[in-house]
C-alpha cells in the first residue's frame, strides 16, 4: 500500500482543490491530508471563512481523502512522514523548489503537481468582492 501525504487550508473548497486531491490519491493508495489550524493560519497571517473543524468535514466527504491531520507547524513534515509511514509528499507546483518540502527527499518521494489555472481561494473572494 503506498501512502500519500499533502498539505493545505482547503477553505473555499474549489474545482483546483478537487483535481489536486484526485491526482494526489492517484500517486499511491492511501491520502493523508495535513490541514492547517486556525492558529497555524494565523502565524501566517492568513485567515479562513470556515473554521478547522468545518474544513476537516468538508475534506472527509471528498472520495479522495482518506485520513485529515492538522497541520499545526512548520516543523512537524519529517514527523508526519515518519508517522504515517508516508512514500510521497504531493504540492501544488507553486510549492516547488521550497527547501520546506525540499528537505523531505531523504525521507520520501516529493511530487509537484501543476496547479488548476484561473482559480484560488483569493481569487473567489476576490471576483464576489470580498476584502479578507
Ligand atoms: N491548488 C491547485 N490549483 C489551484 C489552487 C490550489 O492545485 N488553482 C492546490 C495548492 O497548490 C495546494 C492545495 O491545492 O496544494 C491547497 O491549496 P490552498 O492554498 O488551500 O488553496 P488556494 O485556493 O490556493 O488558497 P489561497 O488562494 O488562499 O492561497
Amino acid at each position: 500500500m503506498k501512502r500519500v501525504l499533502t498539505y493545505g487550508t482547503y477553505d473555499l473548497l474549489h474545482w483546483g482543490h478537487i483535481r489536486l486531491l484526485q491526482r494526489a490519491r492517484a500517486q499511491g493508495d492511501y491520502l493523508v491530508v495535513a490541514l492547517s489550524t486556525e492558529s497555524f493560519n494565523e502565524g501566517k497571517g492568513k485567515k479562513t471563512y470556515h473554521d478547522f473543524d468545518t474544513r476537516k468535514k468538508m475534506l472527509e466527504a471528498v472520495r479522495y481523502v482518506d485520513l485529515v491531520i492538522p497541520e499545526d507547524s512548520w516543523d512537524q513534515k519529517i514527523s508526519d512522514v515518519k508517522r504515517y509511514e508516508i512514500d510521497v509528499v504531493v504540492m501544488g507546483g507553486d510549492w516547488e523548489g521550497d527547501p520546506r518540502f525540499e528537505v523531505l527527499t531523504d525521507y520520501c518521494d516529493v511530487v509537484y503537481l501543476d496547479r488548476t489555472e484561473g482559480i484560488s481561494t483569493t481569487k473567489i473572494k476576490r471576483d464576489l468582492g470580498i476584502n479578507a
